[in-house]
């Protein structure tokens, strides 16, 4: 998804822009470029590709005189990706350059409104029409004009605006896309993700919607709607730069699975006291807990998938029905959520436009709303009555593998808390199952180091068309997530089935040299999950067992066996997904994709 960046200061922006555009990368996108003011004049550079491109052009910015700019990442929406589609837009009257994230949902009335008062547009982009309507309604007032701007604007956007008129100022505006402000000593800067921010400082303003800012290279000025100034709170960013760089790993999918032991950790630890979960941020009370008659989990992707797998936690331990739920679906359901409905939301980026909208959609029917969030400050964390934070660190990666894990862990404690707190388990077993919640750090991490052969698995299992993954129960949601990895990383089509359901049509497909990827952590309902593995074994499958350390039942059906440390059976999602993160990893390299930034996929979906 595109990214945007602004600076002004006393420094070359250029560099700066460009460092801060290279942090958003990640995020997926096919063009970029910069607007830099020098002079009172505006100098645009802009390229399809990568921005090691617009680097090569610019000599790494050193080209681009001028202390004042704003830069862009687009992923394509609406355009074919072309150096013209590209952003920063131009006024016809070369006074105003605008970068923008989001979609202008009534770009095509605006632009007719537009060219009939005799604009002309260079792109086809929805942006355009934002920068000539700022040009139409500008008087000598920029700040007018944006406000004019915004109030005309249907959809999502995050804005950066410069004017020669006002050759020191950005201004911004945010409405349902992220929009971070940088805090500097003599500088300035903003940004669509704090990971281009961290090189530079640590004081960050999170935007609000409606809101829009005025920044100078010695002041911020965040306005309300209406224009009138608002008192924002400096919030400290506690990510640190390291964690967003590769530090020695080839790609950043490899160092975020790496570093799942220290993510859970991190995200579980602070919040078990003296033998208790404290839940500190929230205010699930055993009286609001026993006043639910059911609990829905929403998310998108991966995220949802982490919630399949919670699902199977919080049912069990708390006796509560929980259906989980797309977003995407969900928010078109007319969905049946009350008062009595506690809404789970998870997502890492905390912007995804599906999860945002089913979110709004519960809470105007009185759903109370949880989030499970990774970025702080976010959307979704700002919209809901309550957040848990996952503390992954910047997960930079496009497949999620820490920001998925931590989910899973959030959703183990809130199962583990919500139970005492209803009352649903007794002494012993909260005690036994909080000591062995204690040990999912160590347990993925013996996951990752009993497969660090994975690679050579992965040189048999590569170069296929098609694999499946089947399991059951908790072991068919890590399934769910196991075929997502595999399918978006190394392109091999991947499809989870619940083993069971294989016999009533899927096992037609099952052919000569099919691999199945089976597993088998559950112990009970592991001879269920053999009698699946040797109907397909029957019709010539390759399978690929996963099962936990010493179980031997299971080498003499399978193929090949991967092993994982056994844990109590409703925890074993996020130590059973390990292998099959690397086993995509390691097949996608074979497979010789680009495993950061898979093909058509972006990390944050702020679309719908
Ligand atoms: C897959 C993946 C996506 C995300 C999904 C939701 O590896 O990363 O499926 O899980 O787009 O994103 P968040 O969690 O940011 O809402």
């Amino acid at each position: 998804m595109c990214g945007i960046v602004g600076y002004t200061g006393s420094q070359k922006a250029a560099p700066i822009l460009l460092e801060g555009l290279k942090k958003l990368e990640y995020r997926g996108y096919d063009s970029a470029g910069i607007a830099v003011l020098n002079n009172k004049v505006i100098e645009v550079n802009k390229v399809t590709g990568r921005i090691a491109n617009l680097c090569e052009r610019t000599a790494d910015g050193k080209n681009c005189p001028g202390t004042v700019g704003i830069g862009h990442t687009r992923w394509a929406t609406h355009g074919a990706p072309t150096d013209t589609n590209a952003h920063p837009h131009m006024s016809n009257d070369g006074k105003f350059a605008v970068v923008h994230n989001g979609i202008i949902e009534n770009y095509i009335a605006l632009r007719e409104e537009l060219i009939q008062k005799g604009y002309r547009f260079e792109s086809q982009t929805d942006t355009e029409v934002v920068v000539h309507l700022i040009e139409m309604y500008y008087n000598g007032d920029l700040k007018k004009a944006v406000i004019k701007t915004s109030a005309r604007l249907q959809g999502s956007y995050a804005l950066g605006v410069v004017c020669t008129d006002e050759p020191e100022k950005v201004y911004v505006a945010r409405e349902a896309s992220p929009l971070i402000l940088g805090v500097g000593v003599g500088e300035n800067y903003f940004a669509s993700d704090v990971t281009a921010l961290v090189s530079y400082t640590r004081n960050a303003i999170y935007m609000d919607d409606g809101e829009f800012a005025e920044i100078t290279p010695d002041s911020i000025t965040v306005f309300n709607p209406a224009g009138q100034p608002v008192e924002k709170k400096i919030s400290r960013i506690t990510w640190d730069v390291g964690s967003a760089e590769k530090g020695g790993y080839e790609h950043f999918m490899l160092k975020e699975i790496i570093e799942q032991p220290r993510a859970v950790k991190a995200t579980i630890a602070p919040r078990i006291k003296d033998g208790e979960i404290i839940l500190d941020e929230t205010e699930l009370t055993a009286d609001y807990l026993t006043s639910i008659n059911k609990i829905v989990i929403t998310a998108c992707g991966s995220a949802y998938y982490a919630g399949c797998a919670g699902k199977y936690a919080i049912e069990k331990l708390c006796r509560i029905p929980v259906q989980v739920e797309l977003a995407s679906e969900l928010r078109y359901s007319d969905p049946l959520i009350d008062e009595h409905t506690l809404l789970i939301v998870l997502s890492q980026s905390g912007e995804t436009a599906d999860t945002i909208a089913a979110m709004k959609e519960c809470k105007n029917r009185g759903a109370t709303t949880l989030a499970v969030v990774n970025v702080v400050g976010s959307t979704i964390a700002n919209t809901a009555d309550f957040t848990l934070y996952t503390w992954a660190g910047p997960e930079i990666a496009v497949a999620t593998t820490k920001g998925y894990s931590t989910q899973v862990s959030v959703l183990y404690l809130f199962a583990l808390y919500a139970a005492k707190k209803m009352n649903r388990i007794d002494d012993k077993l909260y005690n036994d199952l909080l000591e062995c919640l204690k040990t999912l750090p160590k347990k993925i991490q013996e996951a990752i180091d009993m497969n660090s052969a994975i690679s050579t698995l992965a040189k048999k299992y590569h170069g296929v068309d098609s694999m499946f993954f089947i399991g059951r129960n908790t072991d068919y949601a890590v399934a769910l997530e196991g075929a997502l990895k595999m399918k978006e990383i190394s392109y091999v089509h991947a499809e989870s089935y619940a083993a069971g359901e294989l016999k009533h049509g899927t096992i037609a497909l099952v052919e000569e040299h099919q691999p199945v990827i089976a597993l088998c952590c559950n112990e009970a309902i592991m001879e269920k999950t053999m009698s699946n593995i040797v109907e397909v074994k029957a019709r010539g499958a390759e399978v690929l067992a996963v099962t936990f350390k010493d179980n031997h039942k299971i080498v003499s059906l399978a193929d090949d066996v991967i092993f994982v440390p056994k844990i109590e059976m409703i925890f074993s999602a996020a130590v059973e997904i390990i292998p099959l993160q690397l086993l995509a990893y390691y097949v996608a390299k074979e497979n010789g994709c680009d495993i950061d930034k898979p093909k058509n996929l972006a990390k944050s979906v702020t679309v719908e």
